[in-house]
């Protein structure tokens, strides 16, 4: 008797080291939280994840670093990172996504880092920023990103089964979203306002049942790419146009006639079925726990995702302290 091939399955062995990056990423980062400072927070996190990338037996390019926009310390676009030569990777990564919520102390901060294989992932350089749009497996394909908000919601609304009124909608808390938010409240959906962290208003969005229908708006490009991998490792709908903001950016991109119409689907954005992907709370938030610290132990809470598959796994890691360490 023949049995089916069995469906390929995705390097767990690359995405459980991708994990010891964002964890020691966001423990280094731990001792900066609620002390008003954004960069030293940042810098540590930015040295530990380049040691932690540097031990592993990789070779990967940074093609998507977070840092530039807002000159702050970064994994650089071009840089090469791991201990080996092979296999070769596209690195798309934030040390700390959310480092206003780090410096005040708030929920949501995270460090979270992505893979694809080399020349895989979009190169949006010199742009900062995206407009995004992100909803579960069952919109994919479903929602026109061009068509009003209220026909997108009316779209979302069929794709999911799901009344508009009890639809919710992600957006970042921002001036240039004021007419987003009012049109959204306008079709009678609800909105869950943020005011930093688009990563996790995507993946929430990918997730069904989560509590979060889409996310829409702009925001950083970086943060757009992070979540395209992991959208397209565990499914869902991920859809990005480029959508300058800064003075600088928007004449870079005049300059060098960057498509900025274009609405990019997540295929196009990762191009490959290879994705691995690694987020650790920093300080807790909607989809994980923060570091906790205690004299016995740092615990950590990581979320993994792998594709082909696409698996999500959460590891709880409990570090050992020496007894009685004070640090
Ligand atoms: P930081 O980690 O750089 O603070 O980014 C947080 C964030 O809110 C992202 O989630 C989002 O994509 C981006 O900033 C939006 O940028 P801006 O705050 O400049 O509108």
């Amino acid at each position: 008797m023949s049995h089916p091939a069995p469906a390929p399955v995705a390097d767990n062995l690359i995405v459980y080291a991708l994990r010891t990056v964002t964890e020691a990423a966001a423990r280094a980062a731990y001792d900066w939280i609620g002390r008003g400072d954004k960069s030293q927070g940042d810098g540590a996190a930015v040295a530990a994840m380049r040691a932690a990338l540097d031990a592993l037996p990789i070779q990967g390019v940074v093609v998507i670093g977070e840092g530039a926009k807002d000159n702050a310390p970064e994994l650089a676009d071009g840089e090469t990172l791991g201990g080996g030569t092979e296999p070769q990777y596209d690195i798309a990564v934030d040390p700390v996504e959310g480092t206003t919520y780090l410096a005040k102390g708030m929920t949501n901060a995270m460090a979270v880092i992505a893979m694809a294989p080399r020349g895989a992932l979009f190169d949006p350089t010199p742009i900062y920023y995206m407009e995004k749009f992100a909803a579960p497996p069952a919109a994919k394909g479903r929602v026109d990103p061009e068509a009003p908000v209220e026909d997108k919601l009316a779209q979302l609304s069929k794709a999911l089964d799901k009344p508009v009124r009890e639809l919710c909608v992600y957006v970042l808390e921002k001036p240039r979203h004021k007419d987003l938010v009012e049109r959204i409240y306008g079709a009678g959906a609800r909105v869950a306002l943020y005011p930093a962290g688009d990563v996790a208003g995507a993946l929430m969005a990918a997730i069904p049942d989560s509590g979060i229908d889409c996310l829409m708006g702009t925001g950083g490009t970086p943060e757009g790419i992070l979540s395209a991998c992991a959208i397209r490792a565990m499914g869902g709908e991920f859809i990005g146009r480029l959508d300058p903001q800064l003075s600088g950016e928007k004449a870079a991109a005049a300059d060098a006639r960057i498509d900025t119409k274009t609405w990019y689907p997540v295929d196009h954005l990762v191009r490959s079925d290879t994705v691995y992907f690694s987020a650790t709370g920093i300080t807790t938030g909607l989809l994980f726990d923060g570091v906790e610290k205690t004299r016995h132990h740092t615990r950590t809470e990581t979320l993994m995702i792998a594709s082909p598959g696409g698996e999500r796994q959460v590891l709880n890691t409990y570090y050992r302290r020496s007894d009685g360490a004070t640090t």
